[in-house]
């Protein structure tokens, strides 16, 4: 097959947002802040135009009517809360120009809301593609977790352009869909989780007497100093671990500490539950 490239310093394309929130704009934030694209190339609809004065000040064109954001972008990510998708695709369908029906790539970050059902909702926009993305809050500083599952109808372009992207706001990797809720507990939820993490080790740095400030700043560093080292030196978690722990030492004493707490097993619990609850969340929706 003939290996598409697509530019990693700009693209020509015109991208749309149908919802200018907080995952949109981290979305677009980390695109532009790598050079890749300019706010001039941005059109972003919601129902207040006020909402989205921030995007304005930046240099995007904004919008009350969701058909005038496909009408101007090639690409359209869908970034509503799952709920409002159906209100969302009638303002679309409800104030989009007879002749722009053509087909268009949407890219859909919506949580729970599989590919079937976006095709069905956007089929009267003839040969419209589709691709599902599970992005999280972190590509707002370049350290994002994307995965993407493209629909029947993506090409291959469309593929490599959600590819290029994405990439440039962290890691981002094709996935089956099947896999999405599971990857979106893991990524999506996971900030939350660690920054629990990290609140809870700051808290027993506060409980021995060090202050505040320094104990989240030390803890929020050995998260990341620690996260680094798995990702940089190929060894297995176990091993880093293993050459910390001194025979009789304090670490070790910290770690039968957190197996007495069941730390393991809460952590895979959270990762389960959330992705049971996403997959229930989906079910009732579809
Ligand atoms: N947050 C995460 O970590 C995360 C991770 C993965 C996926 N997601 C997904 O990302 C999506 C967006 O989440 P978010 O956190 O960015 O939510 P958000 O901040 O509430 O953004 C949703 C946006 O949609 C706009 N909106 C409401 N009704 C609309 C309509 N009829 N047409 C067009 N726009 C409309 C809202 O405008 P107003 O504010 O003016 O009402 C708001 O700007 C969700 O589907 C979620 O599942 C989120």
């Amino acid at each position: 097959m003939e290996k598409i490239e697509i530019s990693s310093k700009s693209i020509s394309e015109k991208i749309g947002f149908i919802g200018g929130g907080n995952m949109a704009k981290a979305i677009c934030e980390g695109i532009v802040n790598k050079g890749l694209l300019k706010y001039d190339q941005v059109y972003v609809s919601g129902p207040n135009l006020n909402n989205l004065s921030v995007w304005k000040e930046k240099g995007a064109q904004i919008f009350t009517e969701n058909g005038k954001v496909v009408e101007h972008a090639d690409v359209i990510f869908l970034a509503v809360k799952p709920h409002i998708l159906p209100t969302a695709i009638a303002n679309m369908f409800d104030t989009l120009n007879e002749n722009s029906l053509n087909s268009k790539l949407f890219i859909s970050i919506l949580a729970g809301t599989p590919i079937e059902k976006l095709e069905n909702v956007l089929s009267k926009l003839h040969g419209s593609r589709v691709i599902r993305v599970m992005p999280n809050t972190p590509m707002m500083v370049g350290e994002g977790c994307t995965v993407f599952s493209p629909g029947q109808r993506a090409t291959d372009r469309d593929i490599e352009l959600v590819r290029t992207l994405l990439s440039v706001t962290g890691v981002c990797k094709e996935v089956p869909e099947s896999l999405i809720n599971a990857v979106g507990a893991l990524s999506g939820s996971g900030p939350a989780f660690v920054y629990l993490m990290i609140e809870a080790l700051a808290d027993g740095g506060v409980k021995m007497g060090i202050s505040r400030q320094l104990a989240i700043e030390f803890a929020a560093q050995t998260v990341l100093g620690a996260a680094k080292m798995v990702k940089e030196s190929g060894k297995h978690t176990g091993q880093l671990k293993d050459e910390v722990c001194s025979p009789g030492g304090t670490t070790i004493t910290g770690i039968h500490a957190l197996e007495r707490g069941g730390v393991r097993a809460a952590f895979m619990d959270a990762i389960e539950c959330a992705t049971k609850k996403s997959i229930e969340m989906s079910e009732k929706r579809h």
